[in-house]
């Protein structure tokens, strides 16, 4: 809250003035009964002290109401700009192992919590806490004996409310994970469903959400049961009668023995009833307070990231090679590097073919060029300067990347094509499109280029999807392409389109290729063959058959899968 730190003290402090000006309107009113009293009355000055005291309460409630809620407005702003700003600049493989809806969360929920907090509760603090104090000291300046009486059934209410609560801090940790279990079940629930529905209709998967509401009913209703008569006590006498009886029985006492003024017994019952009442706001504030802290934690905790270092001197790419020296790199938190000594040259205008087994490494290659991640080991150049050198846009004006999974926005077709580009024209979308064999598909759509992609791209197919992601990156017009080439699609049709599309992306340029097609790795100007994070063998396509190495068992063993699908068909197409 530093940046609004100084409004939220003035809100806090207006507040509290205005709680005191109520008090004092009450003040008034008793001392108005008091000149009633006298053989000469002269109530109205005390009368219009009252009044011009009421209005000035609530133009200090309403004017600290109003700080606070720019503050929080100002907050906000800085909160969301400052956050944007960090995300912008952390390694994006940290945003990927995050995840998007936690990140989301924190953008979100977490700083409107801590607006929420800013524009209500600070104001409702100050006067919370200046309310009781001051009538407090007011019933001790005008009798301490019913200041005593009031103190003590506040006491009671207290001890009470502090019984209900004994378990608190355990419950609300459980009532927490409980809230939060049912979350997660209900996103899992929603998310699931189109995979949960083509295996049963639904039911483990809602199984599953209504054992969380079951494990949510048992918490609730033993913390209730638990602390139900105690509660229910403490709020009633916090509450403004049983204060008000107990004021009043010895209040008449106390004036019939003649050592207690008329007015001043008004007074007390008029201030003391609002006492117990003040402190009320105070208790759920700590609900508040807690879901404050919890929030601003979070905010901190991202904010706290390191992000990734831009260099002092920053270096331009001297032509369009990469090269890999002796990298290593192991993800955080786990024993075993991905990568361990790898070293590879692309020279410009090459095509560099990376095959392997499944978690052999090979895309982990891919993600350390744009800065995913930073190498552990070693280092990564791109033409010829160290990415750790050069500055975001340098890097990225260099690189172009499509991986597998090509993430289009919930927007038009042509806007998801024009996204690195935001000045192309219609004429140049349409010849990237064409470029990546979507043209016609495109203008299949009910709205052709104006169509709009459905959230995540869900109104497309896979193929169409990458071809879109191609039609992108021809746009962008990189020299230097690094690819992530999706498993083959079953439609031969599609299969030819993005062979067509690729081929048109990959044209003199240099491209860093994860290969799972026969026509991109045999026509590749070097393989590499990756196996547990190392290079294990190196070279083109004839030579790396004839060694009879690893390459050779994956060759084998790819076209025996392919041949196996081709009897498949034929024998399908046989009819019986
Ligand atoms: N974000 C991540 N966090 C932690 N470990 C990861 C992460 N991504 C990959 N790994 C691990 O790093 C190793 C290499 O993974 P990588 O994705 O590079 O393999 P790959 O060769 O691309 O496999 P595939 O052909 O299945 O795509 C694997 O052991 C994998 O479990
Ligand atoms: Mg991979």
């Amino acid at each position: 809250m530093r940046p609004v730190i100084g409004r939220v003290r003035l809100a806090m402090g207006l507040a509290a003035l205005g709680a005191a000006a109520g008090l004092g309107a009450i003040a008034a009113l008793a001392l108005t009964i008091d000149a009633l009293l006298d053989p000469a009355p002269r109530p109205w000055p005390w009368v219009g002290l009252a009044a011009a005291l009421t209005v000035a309460a609530f133009v200090l409630r309403a004017l600290a109401a109003r700080i606070s809620h720019f503050a929080a407005f100002a907050l906000e702003a800085h909160l969301r700009t400052e956050l944007a700003a960090h995300l912008a600049g952390l390694p994006l493989g940290h945003l990927v192992d995050q995840g998007s809806g936690a990140l989301a969360k924190v953008m979100q929920d977490d700083v409107n919590n801590l607006h929420a907090f800013v524009a209500d509760s600070t104001p409702l603090l100050g006067r919370g806490t200046a309310a009781p104090l001051l009538t407090l000291a007011l019933l001790l300046f005008i009798d301490w004996r019913l200041a005593l009486v009031a103190l003590g059934v506040l006491a009671l209410g207290a001890a009470a409310i502090r019984l209900a609560l004994r378990d608190h801090v355990d419950l609300q940790r459980r009532y927490d994970a409980e809230c939060e279990r049912i979350h997660n079940a209900v996103v899992e629930f929603v998310q699931a469903m189109p995979v949960v529905r083509s295996f049963d209709d639904g039911s483990s998967s809602f199984s599953r959400y209504q054992a969380a509401l079951d494990g949510f009913h048992a918490v609730l209703s033993r913390w209730l049961a638990a602390s139900a008569t105690s509660a229910r006590l403490g709020i009633v006498l916090l509450g403004p009668l049983p204060t008000l009886l107990a004021l009043s029985a010895c209040g008449l006492w106390w004036v019939q023995d003649g050592s207690l003024g008329f007015a001043a017994w008004i007074a007390v019952l008029l201030l003391g009833t609002g006492m117990a009442e003040s402190l009320m706001p105070l208790m759920w504030l700590t609900h508040f307070i807690r879901k404050a802290d919890a929030s601003a934690r979070r905010i901190q905790a991202l904010l706290a990231v390191p992000a990734l270092a831009l260099p002092e001197r920053p270096q331009q790419p001297m032509d369009a090679s990469v090269r890999f020296d002796d990298v290593g790199f192991a993800y955080a938190g786990r024993a075993d590097a991905a990568l361990d000594g790898v070293s590879f040259e692309a020279p410009s205008g090459s095509v560099t073919a990376l095959v392997g087994p499944s978690g052999a490494g090979k895309s982990t290659v891919a993600k350390l060029i744009p800065r995913f991640w930073d190498v552990t080991r070693g280092a990564v150049y791109v033409g010829g300067a160290d990415v750790r050198e050069m500055t975001p846009d340098a890097l990225l004006g260099q690189v172009a990347f499509v991986f597998q999974d090509s993430f289009l926005f919930h927007d038009s077709i042509a806007d998801n094509i024009r996204l690195g580009r935001p000045d192309a024209d219609q004429a140049a979308i349409e010849a990237a499109a064409r470029a990546a064999q979507a043209h016609d598909f495109i203008l299949a759509l009910p709205q052709g280029y104006a169509s709009v992609a459905g959230e995540r791209g869900a109104r497309l197919s896979g193929g169409q999807r990458q071809r879109i992601a191609i039609a992108r990156a021809i746009l962008l017009d990189r020299p230097i392409v690094v690819l992530d080439e999706a498993t083959a699609f079953a439609d031969p049709e599609n299969e030819a389109a993005l062979v067509a599309a690729l081929a048109h992306l990959m044209r003199g340029r240099t491209v860093i290729v994860i290969a799972h097609r026969l026509a991109t790795v045999r026509d590749a100007d070097q393989i590499l063959v990756f196996d547990r994070g190392r290079i294990a063998e190196r070279g083109r396509h004839a030579e790396l058959l004839a060694a009879g190495g690893v390459y050779a068992r994956l060759w084998h063993s790819h076209e025996r899968a392919q041949g196996w699908q081709l009897r498949q068909r034929t024998a399908m197409e046989i009819p019986a």
